[in-house]
């Protein structure tokens, strides 16, 4: 209607998209995401997941299920909720998980991530999950949503309304509240409690590293996209923490640029992955400075041997002095230099270089931001 646009044109501000506004909003949103939640800077407290704490702790398998980008914050999450729950943690794909009609039991959690809380591959899970007596948690934006009441407990994001199609500002309150899960289930654990406070340090120094991120790249990665806009094809590989964060970098570009881009795990590159590489595809490898650095090192190495030059773009922390002395010397390759934080959270300064990158490959594209082709904000039917 005329007054639900009007009213958009007004919500938008001084931003000429939704999607950029979301990505520029990321700062604040992750702290609403936080508000309440971290007390005394020292401990996070989530009533849900607390008041069903000894249920939980008593599970044998967590298990997250999710579509879309929502999915690939589960991804993204993963690997900090195994190591602080010590409890096997496994994602699935909403649609997949009831193809296969996956076995679920009593002792099982099971943890439905939506922004909408309404897709309905999600909530056909949900009520296979809960037909099979599991215990449902709900990670939901929308309060009120159909996931957020089916399920037994649940955590809201808080990150305020999203309206770009493309989710950007959500994915990131979801790595978050994930993160919040995993301190929460580790917080009886003395031997853990160094890397716990690493983390909540990590938490409360977010927000400002957000911003920090977005003022390094944001003019930079707008010149990428122009070299970037009449390509066909992009690869992006990353590992470990990072294996999500490429699979979410091209599923945006896929979205809101239309260009036909894989993201592949960089263990995988050796595998295949390798024969497609050129001198003239553009390719983007994330960097980490955990147990992966050496091996994305090692990557980059077999890339640039295959004559990559001028088309490598290399996302790492700008404290990551290994991958810089790796790429110095190197003319033509591009380096995206984001903030550092604590590994479990670096992908969500990582991939915000990725958002800006597909936001202003559509720019570049003259293509519709805010309403992709052919996609909905909440796919509710199948
Ligand atoms: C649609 C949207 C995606 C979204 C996915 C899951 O495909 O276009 O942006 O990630 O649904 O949505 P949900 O609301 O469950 O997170």
């Amino acid at each position: 209607s005329t007054i639900q646009m009007e009213l958009h044109e007004i919500m938008k501000g001084s931003f000429p998209h939704f999607m950029k506004k979301e990505i520029f909003e990321q700062p604040e949103s992750i702290k609403q995401t936080m508000r309440g939640r971290i007390l005394n800077g020292s401990e996070v407290h989530l009533t849900g997941v607390r008041e069903h704490m000894s249920d939980i702790r008593k599970s044998t398998r967590l298990i997250f299920v999710a579509s879309g980008t929502s999915y690939n914050a589960c991804m993204a999450s993963r690997q900090i909720l195994e190591e602080l729950s010590e409890i096997p943690v496994i994602v699935e794909l909403a649609g997949d998980f009831m193809d296969r009609l996956c076995p679920i039991f009593r002792s099982d959690v099971v943890a439905f991530v939506s922004q909408s809380g309404e897709t309905a591959d999600t909530l056909d899970a949900l009520k296979y999950a809960r037909k099979h007596g599991a215990m449902c948690m709900g990670i939901v934006n929308v309060v009120g949503s159909s996931i957020s009441r089916l399920t037994d407990f649940g955590v809201h994001l808080n990150a305020g309304s999203e309206i770009g199609v493309a989710s950007t500002k959500v994915y990131t309150s979801q790595i978050v509240v994930m993160v919040m899960i995993a301190l929460e289930l580790s917080a009886d654990s003395k031997n853990k409690s160094a890397r716990r406070i690493a983390i909540l340090q990590g938490l409360r120094e977010l927000s400002a590293n957000i911003e920090k991120t977005i003022l390094l790249v944001d003019e930079h990665v707008q010149r990428i996209a122009d070299q970037l806009a009449d390509d066909r094809s992009i690869l992006c590989f990353g590992r470990g923490y990072h294996y999500a964060t490429c699979v979410e970098a091209a599923l945006k570009i896929k979205e809101v640029a239309y260009i036909h881009t894989e993201g592949i795990n960089a263990g995988e590159l050796k595998h295949g992955p390798i024969a497609l590489v050129d001198e003239n595809l553009p390719i983007v490898v994330f960097s980490s400075m955990d147990l992966t650095a050496v091996k994305v090192q090692s990557a980059i190495h077999q890339l640039l041997a295959r004559g990559v030059r001028q088309r490598l773009i290399v996302v790492c922390s700008e404290s990551d002095t290994q991958m810089l002395e790796l790429v110095a010397s190197r003319e033509g390759v591009d380096v995206i230099k984001v903030a550092h934080t604590v590994d479990c959270l670096q992908s969500v300064l990582s991939i915000i270089p990725m958002q800006l990158l597909s936001y202003y490959l559509a720019v570049a594209r003259k293509l519709n931001v805010d309403c992709p082709r052919n996609l909905a904000k909440s796919v509710t039917v199948h």
